[in-house]
């Protein structure tokens, strides 16, 4: 969602935030704005424009910098939620008396009772924000300590926030805090760096700082200090971030998410080194810090995350309950503490999330420590809420996913989640021979997903064909049912084509009735458990006229006689299928996409990290 950039030390300001808002284009924005301190710390200056980076940048050149340039500001691009995305409505916001700027990511849900206090008390408002209501609180609460007042204008919110703001009593200080939206904070020996997201600071340093919640923090150049909302010092680690830039640009491709498909070989190598035991038939995840003892004592697995990550958990179901006889229940993350998740002794409970900062999934893992659940995270983002507070897990070690439409995290999210069926399966029924034997299939994935790329012509071509349908259906059952689900939500994420993911059997229980020659279905019918029904399902599709695309396992001419299309994919077992079939599907995504010149990496609407509910 949005993003927040922020700047103390002694280099151009203006140079290291607009590098960093571009940094942080991927999240998803629609306005973007920069406030500076003047070089006679007189006044900030604000620049702020609808619409992308090169349009602030356009903006900030009709302002040129002065002889001396800024050396504090903070920036931020915004996604509208509370009013439109204009001008007035960007941030920074700046107080009644011009001397305090601010940039907000998240929601203060009681900004209407404190915006109608401020306007009695003579505050006048430029926006229809939720945070404009904070830079004014901190002029009303400022007596000399900045940090001071930001910490009383915190105390009056109720919601969630990750902040930086700058003042013109304090040029060479910025002060940020986070509750519920992540700030970093990059540590360089003569500047600071506050960011929403590491993608900001990977360029000048790999050390940073992450802020927990309720912390303040006040940086110069020189010195960081963080204290507790209760104004209590407090010591935060330096974590060093194995990121380098070269990971977070394009290198070539023309789109993140190209790039990021074509990375997946490697990501499912680095998700993988080190962890796999062929000789003992078993897996090592550190992370987990549990034991065979541990393990064997799962009685129920809850799984709760969003959107792809919530696919790439329902493989996981048919994977622990195949492989462990561990009962286990996927959850919506955004439902789990609206309803009444039934934690027992024993239960434990995994978090999904290639960001680790999504609301809904963060909320849920709270829910469940609350109610005394053992809680487990796959993360991709180091050091990111849901990794910290879910206490043990295991990353993805995927590199940095800048595309909004997510890829490799879920090739990634799987094949880690084999990982853990197959410890968890070896602690009661699986053979030593059996655990080998899927061990060395997870040790062949790299080179299936590698056969899979190396399809993306023919993919292509075919894509091609189908770019003008407005409406697609994705069927599979089993370990095809997640990936028709993901399949579709890839299509319509970057394509605009309304697809739906339907499990094949469901399919004449209503919607088959939408089928024409209009509507394509995509049939995903490799050699496993239920292809044979599905094949007939798709029989019944092609009857009602509409063209059918068969992703299938190479060598399978049979399935030509059925459709009008088929994606070969590498014969694999039944229990890793899901991973070449997706690489496939986000190809043809891809390129559907492409020829529809829609804006692959920033989809309309849509935002990277979703860290509101
Ligand atoms: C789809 C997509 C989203 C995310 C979802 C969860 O391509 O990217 O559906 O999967 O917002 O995000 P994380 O995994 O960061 O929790």
């Amino acid at each position: 969602m949005c993003g927040i950039v922020g700047y103390a030390g002694n280099r151009n300001a203006r140079n290291v935030i607009v590098t960093g808002l571009r940094r942080l284009e991927y999240r998803g924005y629609d306005s973007a704005g920069i406030a500076e301190l003047n070089s006679d710390n007189s006044a900030i200056s604000l620049t702020r424009a609808v619409g992308k980076i090169s349009d602030l940048a356009t903006r900030l050149e009709q302002h040129p910098e002065e002889s001396t340039p800024a050396t504090l500001a903070v920036g931020h691009t915004r996604w509208a939620t509370h009013g439109a995305p204009t001008e007035n409505n960007a941030h920074p916001h700046m107080s009644q008396n011009g001397a305090f700027a601010l940039v907000h990511n998240g929601i203060i849900e009681n900004y209407l009772t404190l915006r109608q206090h401020l306007i009695q008390q003579g505050f006048s408002f430029n926006s229809e924000t939720d945070s404009e209501v904070i830079v004014h609180l901190i002029e009303q609460c400022y007596e000399g300590d900045l940090t001071r007042a930001v910490a009383a204008a915190l105390e009056q919110l109720q919601g969630t926030y990750g902040i930086a703001v700058i003042s013109s009593h304090h040029p060479d200080t910025i002060v940020a805090a986070r509750k519920g939206s992540p700030i970093v904070v990059g540590v360089c020996p003569t500047e600071t760096i506050v960011a929403s997201d590491i993608s900001a600071i990977v360029q000048h340093t790999n050390q940073v700082i992450f802020l927990n919640d309720g912390d303040i923090v006040t940086a110069t150049g020189e010195d960081i200090d963080i204290v507790s909302a209760a104004n209590v010092p407090v010591a935060r680690e330096t974590t060093h971030i194995d990121w380098d830039v070269g990971e977070i640009e394009k290198g070539g491709y023309e789109h993140f998410m190209l790039k990021e498909i074509h990375e997946q070989p490697e990501a499912i190598s680095n998700a993988t080194r080190g962890r796999l035991l062929p000789k003992d038939g078993t897996t090592k995840l550190s992370g987990m810090q549990m034991t065979p003892a541990d393990l064997a004592h799962i009685d129920r697995l809850l799984i709760a995350a969003c959107g792809t990550s919530l696919y790439a958990g329902m493989v996981g179901e048919y994977l622990f309950e195949d492989f462990a006889d561990i009962s286990t229940e996927v959850h919506q993350a955004a439902e789990f503490r609206y309803r009444n998740p039934i934690i027992e002794r024993d239960t434990c409970l995994i978090a999904i999330s290639q960001s680790g900062e999504t609301a809904d999934t963060l909320a849920a893992v709270r829910e469940a420590i609350r109610k005394g659940a053992d809680v487990l995270g796959i993360c991709n983002v180091v050091g990111s809420t849901i990794a910290r507070e879910a206490g043990h897990g295991v990353y993805l070690h995927a590199g940095p996913e800048i595309g909004v439409a997510s890829t490799k995290a879920f090739t990634c999210q799987v094949a880690v989640l084999a990982l853990m069926a197959i410890t968890a399966g070896r602690t009661r029924r699986l053979s030593l021979n059996a655990g080998t034997a899927m061990v060395r299939e997870i040790e062949r994935l790299p080179d299936l997903v590698r056969a899979v790329i190396t399809q993306e012509e023919k993919i292509k071509q075919i894509a091609k064909n189908y770019a003008k349908a407005e409406d697609f259906f994705f069927l599979g059952r089993g370990y095809m049912y997640p990936a028709a689900l993901e399949g579709a939500l890839k299509l319509k994420e970057i394509s605009y084509i309304h697809a739906e993911g339907y499990h094949a059997a469901e399919l004449k229980h209503g919607p088959i009735a939408l089928l024409c020659p209009e509507v394509p279905v995509v049939g995903l019918v490799p050699d496993i458990q239920g292809k044979d029904k599905t094949i007939s399902n798709l029989q019944e599709c092609a009857a009602r006229k509409s063209p059918v695309i068969a992703i299938a396992t190479e060598g399978d001419k049979e399935i030509e006689q059925h459709c009008n299309d088929v994606i070969y994919v590498p014969r694999c077992a039944e229990f890793l299928s899901p991973i070449p079939v997706v690489v496939a599907e986000q190809i043809f995504a891809y390129y559907i996409a492409r020829e529809r010149g829609c804006a692959i990496d920033q989809p309309r609407n849509l935002a990277k990290s979703v860290t509101v509910e």
